[in-house]
């Protein structure tokens, strides 16, 4: 799978890119990411300006659509397939584990991230990239978005995980729409906290009732929202 991350700070994700499971898949060839620095596409050197007043007046500026379109119009031309373009913004889409498991599906994804006040309206008219938000909170850019979005998705694609079955149980996740269930290890127990007996027993099938009777519980107290959503 591949990302194209359009951005003007690329150097965000440095860190994030090298460490850990990313980089093993990359190494692993299961996943390609490409970042693209929108500046490149500005037409004025040597101020590089890729940002405007918005027109009405207002605060901040606005990522300019002569600047944005080019820029992913140029990177699909480098590639065979045609990408699912995905901006973030706090005006889109909640992400869920259900867009994870459905995007963890396409061979290429656009992640645009905006900075200031977004991008030029025109932008999503002409481009219609599905609008994303991460949550119903305001960030300072699209970047940590778009690594959000990046990490739910790398972990679904088969080959990612060690163990095939280590995201079935994950809260939210294909089969599993509740929260996970607690889970314990060593010590047995630690300052008189013990680790429920039922757990200790090696009987599987009280084992595999407690942890769903404990997904219901925590479900119910923190997001009864959930068990409404299963039907
Ligand atoms: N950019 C700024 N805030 C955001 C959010 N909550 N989700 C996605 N992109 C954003």
């Amino acid at each position: 799978m591949r990302f194209d991350i359009v951005t003007l700070f690329p150097a965000i994700f440095d860190g994030y890119l090298t460490q850990s499971l990313l980089e093993k898949a990359i190494a692993k060839g299961l996943v390609e990411i490409h970042r693209h620095d929108l500046r490149d596409w500005a037409a004025d050197t040597p101020h590089r300006k890729v940002d405007d007043r918005p027109f009405g007046g207002g605060p901040g500026m606005l990522l300019q659509v002569d600047v944005t379109v080019p820029c992913v119009e140029d990177i699909e031309r480098m590639a065979e397939t045609p990408s699912r373009k995905i901006m973030l913004t706090p005006q889109g889409e909640r992400f869920d584990q259900r867009m994870a498991e459905d995007l963890a599906l396409s061979d290429r994804v656009m992640l645009l991230c905006g900075r200031y006040e977004g991008f030029d309206q025109r932008v999503v008219d002409i481009l219609e990239p599905e609008e994303v938000s991460v949550g119903d909170f305001v960030l300072n850019g699209g970047e940590v978005a778009a690594m959000t979005i990046i990490d739910g998705v790398v972990r679904l694609l088969p080959g990612v995980l060690g163990d095939q079955n280590s995201h079935v149980d994950d809260s939210f996740s294909r089969g599993n729409r509740l929260l996970e269930f607690p889970q314990y290890t060593r010590p047995r127990d630690f300052r008189g906290h013990h680790v429920p007996e039922v757990l200790l027993g090696g009987n599987h099938e009280a084992i595999a009732a407690w942890r769903a009777e404990q997904s219901r519980i925590r479900t119910k107290q923190r997001r009864a929202d959930l068990l409404d959503e299963e039907e």
